[in-house]
């Protein structure tokens, strides 16, 4: 009976996708014709998965980048869902059922193809699908084809597509990564800035600027961007005049609201994912989120441990009870950098150079009063704060 659909496979971890891949997509879609191409990442189980690799639902979404152009092309993530490792073999069966009436073309790398008798159920794999892989010239295919004909004596129908030698792998954009390499030339231009944006493969224990910079662009708009370098500039000056350390000041205030623009189901999944503990008031406004997953971005994601660092982010909207003074700066500098133009800024500025706490209690009186006026629920770290300034003021004049 003839089949009705043809539809291509291409598992791989795809940690990151990248252009040899994409050469290999277009290769067979240009030749069969597929009605649909699946691509599926594997899934790598935590324990296989070093730290600082992506995600399963990273990879996924690069993958969804890199493909969203090409028409017929999917992203699949049976295996993603399935857990724990996953067989060809269960995957080929699973979408069987999915796609009756199909057939199947399943395409893997050189060194997946010749040591396929090792997998799971070889003879089944090869009675649910043709099995693809590609010759890159410039190697030994001796080994290649030898399987090919083994293969082939086992009943299997197999294709070998002759493509020119690649020298990009993902362990070679990761390292590139990792030693802040450019990868223009490997990546597209939507996975180089994801990879960037949720600092996937760089080297954590660096306190690196330029990279900074480029996750934070690679995060939000121009006018965001430039009030974070303010920030940083205000903050560092308030340090120096207040005696915070300049340093920490410059990078709370860089990155203080690296999640500002980051939609609101993404910063949830992030602060779920990193264990954030949420209460019933945070959950229900969203408004408050930024400063907790942008602390826990720098914290978790970025590598930045530093507990005065977390904090200054952390509160650097509401303010709290017992602040120390880099997050008074941070809190402040977010009021006064160069580009704020709102009715009071010169007072706060004037506040700022004098007196910490008149600042602190000019801003966060500002806030509560916005809030209120718009009826918009009050973060009791906001109260615990202003309540904590004034009582100093009260007991300092009595
Ligand atoms: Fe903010
Ligand atoms: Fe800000």
């Amino acid at each position: 009976m003839k089949k009705l659909r043809k539809i291509a496979v291409y598992g791989g971890s795809f940690n990151p996708i990248h252009n040899a891949h994409i050469a290999i997509i277009q290769a067979f879609v240009k030749k069969f014709k597929p009605d649909k191409l699946l691509l599926i990442p594997t899934n790598i189980p935590p324990h296989k998965s070093a730290e600082n690799m992506a995600t399963g639902s990273e990879r996924a979404e690069m993958c969804r980048l890199a493909l969203k152009d090409m028409k017929k092309v999917e992203v699949c993530d049976i295996e993603l869902k399935r857990e724990g490792k996953s067989y060809t073999v269960d995957t080929l069966r699973e979408l069987s059922e999915m796609y009756p009436d199909s057939e199947f073309y399943l395409i893997m790398g050189e060194d997946m193809f010749v040591s396929l008798l090792d997998w799971r159920r070889p003879e089944e794999i090869f009675k649910l699908a043709v099995i693809c892989t590609v010759a890159r010239g410039g190697g030994d295919l001796t080994q290649l084809y030898e399987m090919d004909e083994k293969y082939k004596a086992l009943g299997a129908q197999t294709v070998i597509l002759d493509m020119k030698k690649s020298d990009v792998s993902s362990t070679m954009i990761r390292q590139a990564v990792f030693n802040d390499k450019s990868i223009s030339k490997y990546v597209c231009e939507d996975v180089e800035r994801y990879i960037y944006a949720h600092y996937l493969y760089m080297n954590k224990a660096e306190i690196n600027y330029p990279r900074f910079h480029k996750v934070l662009k690679s995060r939000m708009g121009e006018k965001r961007y430039i009030h974070s370098c303010n920030v940083a500039l205000e903050a560092v000056r308030l340090a120096e005049l207040h005696g915070a350390d300049k340093e920490k000041a410059k990078l709370a205030g860089l990155l203080h609201d690296v999640t500002k623009e980051t939609p609101h189901d993404e910063q949830l999944a992030l602060m779920r994912r990193l264990d954030v503990p949420l209460d019933e008031l945070t959950l229900l406004c969203p408004k408050l989120w930024h400063a907790i997953s942008g602390a826990a971005f720098v914290r978790h994601i970025i590598g930045i441990e530093d507990d005065d660092i977390f904090n200054a982010i952390r509160y650097h909207t509401s303010g709290r009870a017992g602040m120390s003074v880099l997050e008074k700066c941070i809190f402040i500098a977010d009021f006064t950098s160069a580009e704020r133009n709102y009715n009071g800024v010169a007072k706060m500025r004037e506040l700022a150079d004098k007196s910490l706490d008149s600042a602190i209690l000019f801003g966060v009186s500002f806030s509560i009063a916005d809030l209120a006026g718009k009826n918009s629920a009050i973060d009791p770290n906001a109260i615990a704060c202003y309540n904590e300034v004034v009582l100093n003021k009260m007991k300092e004049s009595n």
